[in-house]
């Protein structure tokens, strides 16, 4: 989380790098600020609040062709003016900026104050700052080093200093560090979004690098500075117009969360392009690097994500099993390593990430690949930190996606498990019959996800009414279970009203006590094996006064329950139902956020990159 830019180069640095922090803004937003050097020295502007806000009130003069900025999402401390970024040694000589955590923060704090340190924040990185100005090592990187040295923890991190007022010294330890090469300037980013619109020729730094960025170049090393690590440059394919601000929509309100909505069938129609074998009613994913023999040695598949992430996890582990009949479960990330996990080399593990920089599944991926198992990707930002550590992967080509809320990547995640399940499905028992059956409701899903789409007025009708309700549930059954979870989650994510998921099956078992004329039930039911008792449920809660929204098919029967609203999908083959059937719920959550008057790209208290444990 947070976001971290910088810049040394001919131009002024302080617009550039706000403007870099505008597009960093999704990683943290509580508070924002920038350091630059000019002759005079370090200068820093910080406040709590948007980049807006700071830019604002930017002194006056504030020049300098060199500088790093911060916008900050809390860890340890307040969001305030003082915990903002960038932090600086007690002489103001040294600035630094940090994503990640330090863990043993609280040991360096007593020790700096026992040495009459005089820390002025409650933040883990202003420890940084005095163990570099502290170092007594002859450059600057002599003085990072020997900070970094003593600090155990996530980060990614960029130093200026007065004394040595030609470079940004950065480093990284789990937590992302981009350097864009320019035309005799460069820039250092944690996101690929603040650069784009400057230079599309990047360098990631790896886990234990540092790197000098001056405005002729850039060297790496490792961090103990015993050897160069000779990297090399990669030119990034992304529209940097696909960056931009949401154009207005028809609603005449502006959000990322609506324009992605909105790409979902161009999206949709770019994961699926050039993988659908029709032929052999199969995909082609050669990015998967297994051969088929390799493939059919595959016994399990294990999919780790997190968040949404996690549930569309559990929609494609659930595909997996139906067609291509392996046993296939989801786990959240964040939990998986801690539990000593038995890795297995006839599973296939399945990372699941839009960013690819998510630390939990990051570390389970990494986890993973110490005990010697095959980790493939789902992941949609090229180049990033998953995708690299991953034995092969599928992208997702959802492009760039901006609003905390995943709905286009998520989407796209849906049908690149269709994609992998189809693949295992065709060198076992999956009929080419049935593939090619998959094959034409695939084809048909980017026109039907429009048509959903073309329905959004009258969603936006149904969400002010749900938006009223301080709780709601969210139900489904087996394929329809996921799909409930991930309605609940992105619903509590930006309307801020408690939204839970539960199995449909379960509800008499216990939760059934909460159903009141209060309390709406969001029902997902598909019209397929378990739809009879699906209805049996809604009559269940009818008769208790709960209110009910039911995602469904046209064809499917609710008659007798009064006053029951039901949004309709189009049917396509049943094992595809889990991803037509999340879009409306997608929208319901936009529009009751909306109606509520809520920041829907920057939900409170949350960020789009979570890249601390
Ligand atoms: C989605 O709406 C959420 N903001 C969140 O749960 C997200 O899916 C999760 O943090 C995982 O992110 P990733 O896909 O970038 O790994």
């Amino acid at each position: 989380m947070c976001g971290i830019v910088g810049y040394v180069g001919g131009q002024q640095a302080a617009p550039l790098l706000l403007e870099g922090l505008t597009r960093l803004e999704h990683r943290g937003y509580d508070s924002a600020g920038v350091a630059v050097l000019s002759g005079s020295g370090i200068r820093v502007a910080k406040r709590q609040g948007r980049v807006r806000d700071l830019a604002d009130r930017l002194p006056r003069r504030f020049g300098g062709k060199v500088g790093i900025g911060h916008t900050r999402w809390a860890t340890h401390g307040s969001a305030s003016d003082t915990n903002a970024h960038p932090h600086t040694d007690a002489s103001g000589d040294v600035a630094v900026v940090h994503n990640g955590i330090i863990d043993n923060a609280a040991e360096l704090r007593q020790r700096l104050t026992d040495d009459g340190v005089d820390l002025v924040s409650d933040t883990d990185t202003e420890v940084i700052a005095h163990l570099v100005a502290r170092s007594d090592g002859d450059t600057l990187e002599a003085r990072v080093s020997d900070a970094l040295a003593e600090i155990d923890g996530t980060y990614g991190l960029a130093v200026v200093h007065a004394s040595f007022p030609d470079r940004i010294v950065v480093a990284r330890n789990g937590s992302p560090l981009i350097i864009g090469v320019g035309e005799r300037e460069m820039h250092v980013a944690s996101d690929l979004a603040a650069l784009v619109r400057y230079t599309t020729t990047v360098a990631h730094l790896d886990d234990g690098e540092m790197a000098t960025v001056t405005a002729s170049g850039f060297t790496t090393y490792k961090q103990d500075l015993t050897s160069s690590t000779h990297k090399g440059t990669t030119t990034i394919d992304v529209d940097p117009d696909a960056y931009d601000a949401a154009p207005p929509d028809p609603w005449g309100h502006e959000s990322y969360m609506h324009k992605e909505i909105r790409e979902q069938p161009d999206a949709a129609e770019r994961v699926l392009r050039g993988r659908l074998d029709e032929r052999f009613g199969t995909a082609h994913l050669g990015g998967l690097n297994m051969d088929a023999r390799e493939t059919r040695a595959i016994r399990r598949v294990k999919v780790l994500g997190c968040g949404s992430a996690y549930y569309v996890g559990q929609m494609g582990a659930g595909l997996v099993e139906e067609l291509a009949r392996i046993p296939a479960d989801a786990e959240a990330a964040s939990e998986f390593r801690y539990r000593n996990p038995i890795i297995e080399p006839d599973t296939l593990y399945v990372a699941v990430s839009q960013s690819g920089e998510t630390i939990d599944t990051l570390l389970a991926v990494q986890e993973i690949r110490r005990k010697g198992g095959r980790v493939i990707g789902l992941v949609n930002v090229v180049g990033s930190a998953i995708a690299r550590e991953c034995d092969g992967g599928i992208y997702l080509h959802a492009g760039p996606e901006v609003a905390v809320a995943s709905t286009k990547a998520l989407t796209n995640m849906y049908l690149g498990f269709a994609l992998l399940a189809l693949q295992l499905g065709r060198v076992r028992d999956l009929s080419i019959a049935d593939g090619k059956r998959l094959i034409a409701g695939l084809t048909r899903l980017p026109d039907q996800i429009g048509e959903i789409l073309a329905g959004e007025d009258a969603l936006a009708g149904i969400a002010t009414r749900v938006a009223e309700a301080e709780s709601l549930f969210f139900v489904g059954r087996v394929r329809g279970f996921p799909v409930a979870r991930e309605g609940a989650q992105k619903f509590k994510e930006i309307s801020y009203r408690h939204a839970e998921a539960y199995q449909t099956s379960e509800l008499k078992h216990g939760p059934l006590a909460l159903i009141s004329p209060d309390v709406p039930t969001v029902a997902v039911v598909p019209h397929d094996e378990l739809t009879d008792r699906n209805v049996a449920a809604l009559h269940e809660i009818a008769a208790r006064g709960g209110p009910l929204v039911v995602a469904t098919h046209e064809d499917v029967d609710l008659s007798g329950l009064d006053g029951v609203v039901r949004i309709d999908v189009p049917r396509n083959e049943v094992e595809l139902d889990p991803i037509l059937l999340t879009l409306p719920l997608q929208l319901l959550a936009y529009h009751a956020a909306r109606h509520l008057g809520h920041d829907i790209d920057k939900p409170r208290n949350l960020a789009k990159s979570v890249t601390v444990e």
